[in-house]
């Protein structure tokens, strides 16, 4: 991988779903709290996402058996739409595509909440 692949990685470094305001971005249902929670639609699982805990780690954690595999970054076990919300990532990873990071699709495992989320499984998972 060449230096500016790189720096092209960095540059895209997290997810953004709706903007602050849109009424997706704090459904009713969510708690009042001091840490980012986590929604998962259309179960409705809630967990809260404590600084420095990934989604994944947070959801099991907390008895939410999101699916999962290596736990890196690599195998896209964990795969997840952000249909709300805003995460930042752990590390650079390879494992989605432009097309998949447009489409708001996450790898929990490594996605850490800077805000209240929600999410969905893939279909084939649900
Ligand atoms: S568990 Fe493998 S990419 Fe998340």
């Amino acid at each position: 991988m060449s230096q500016h692949s790189v720096r092209t990685l960095h540059a895209d470094f997290s997810a953004t779903v709706p903007a602050p305001g849109d009424p997706a971005m704090n459904p009713p249902e969510f708690p009042s709290h001091a840490h980012p929670w986590a929604q998962l639609q259309p179960h409705g699982w809630q967990w809260p996402c404590p600084a420095g805990m990934s989604v994944l780690e947070a959801a099991l954690a907390h008895g939410v058996e999101l699916p999962s595999s290596c736990r890196n970054g690599t195998c896209r076990a964990c795969r997840c739409r952000l249909v709300a919300g805003e995460v930042r990532f752990r590390i650079d990873w390879p494992g989605l595509s432009a097309e998949e990071k447009a489409e708001g699709w996450i790898l929990p495992c490594v996605a850490l909440a800077r805000t209240d989320l929600a999410l969905e499984l893939p279909p084939d998972v649900g």
